[in-house]
């Protein structure tokens, strides 16, 4: 093994989930699960609590009367919501946000955005909101891994990226570390046992048209992920075999965009 996958195995940041919020998605998505049990169980984190109290009464979830109890909290929001406030609390604390530098704020900023705009066109090609939401969150988790490996290196590629705007970064990212970050974002997911749906959009995103498996969660990360470079990064790439791959249009984007914009806006402000 050599010495960048050596290091990633010993990063703390990585070397687990937290493990209650693993417990909790894992408890939502059993059949048959009882409200109770998920409350006793969040009350077992006050910050966790205190988060998803926080995010129930935000512009994000317009949920009209103030909401101070977890019970009115779970019933009101419902597993799916209650799975991607969960996710979101995760990646919170493996971006360290409250304590993080502007490549981390950067990097947290871009993952929101393609879960949003990832959770907004789901409905259209028929994937649960929560699994695009996740998917979007954590498919560039590698590149987190990558600044954490090595935070000089990583300025370097990203001074590099930002002037040659190339269209393939996994080249650039395998000729500075040796690696890119859809593998070691895949050696992650693997680590912490996350299904196999989320490992193959960590793992394909940046290869998406070629490839073959049948879960739609891949092609759709790429495209968000395309959109989201092109809006905020001026970056542009090109959509249209995306798009064809997805089965959308330019003006299914084009009708999503305002709303998701404002959605992004306002997780934004929270990262400060
Ligand atoms: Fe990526
Ligand atoms: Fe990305």
């Amino acid at each position: 093994m050599d010495q960048l996958l050596q290091r990633l195995e010993k990063l703390e940041e990585f070397t687990g989930l937290p493990a209650l919020v693993l417990d909790l998605m894992g408890l939502i998505s059993e059949p048959g699960t009882i409200v109770q049990d998920l409350i006793n169980r969040l009350e077992l984190d006050e910050s966790l609590a205190a988060y998803l109290l926080k995010q129930c009464n935000s512009a994000a979830y317009s949920i009209r009367e103030e909401i101070r109890s977890l019970p009115r909290a779970v019933t009101l929001l419902g597993f799916s919501r209650l799975k991607m406030i969960f996710s979101d609390y995760m990646m919170r604390n493996l971006y360290r946000l409250g304590q993080t530098s502007s490549e981390q704020i950067d990097l947290w900023k871009h993952a929101t955005a393609v879960a949003v705009i990832n959770r907004a066109l789901a409905p259209k090609m028929k994937i649960a909101e929560d699994e695009a939401y996740l998917a979007g969150l954590l498919h560039d988790i590698g590149r987190l891994a990558l600044y954490y490996l090595d935070p000089t290196r990583y300025f370097h590629f990203r001074q590099v990226w930002l002037e040659e705007k190339p269209n393939d970064t996994t080249r650039l990212e395998r000729k500075l570390f040796g690696h890119s970050h859809d593998q070691i974002g895949h050696i992650l997911l693997e680590r912490w046992q996350l299904s196999d749906y989320l490992k193959e959009v960590v793992r394909y995103h940046h290869n998406a048209l070629r490839y073959q498996g049948n879960n739609k969660t891949v092609t759709l990360t790429a495209l968000s992920n395309a959109i989201v470079h092109n809006l905020y990064d001026d970056h542009s790439l090109f959509l249209d075999d995306l798009l064809e791959y997805c089965g959308l249009s330019l003006s299914d984007i084009n009708a999503l965009l305002p709303s998701a914009g404002k959605l992004i806006e306002s997780a934004w402000v929270l990262a400060g």
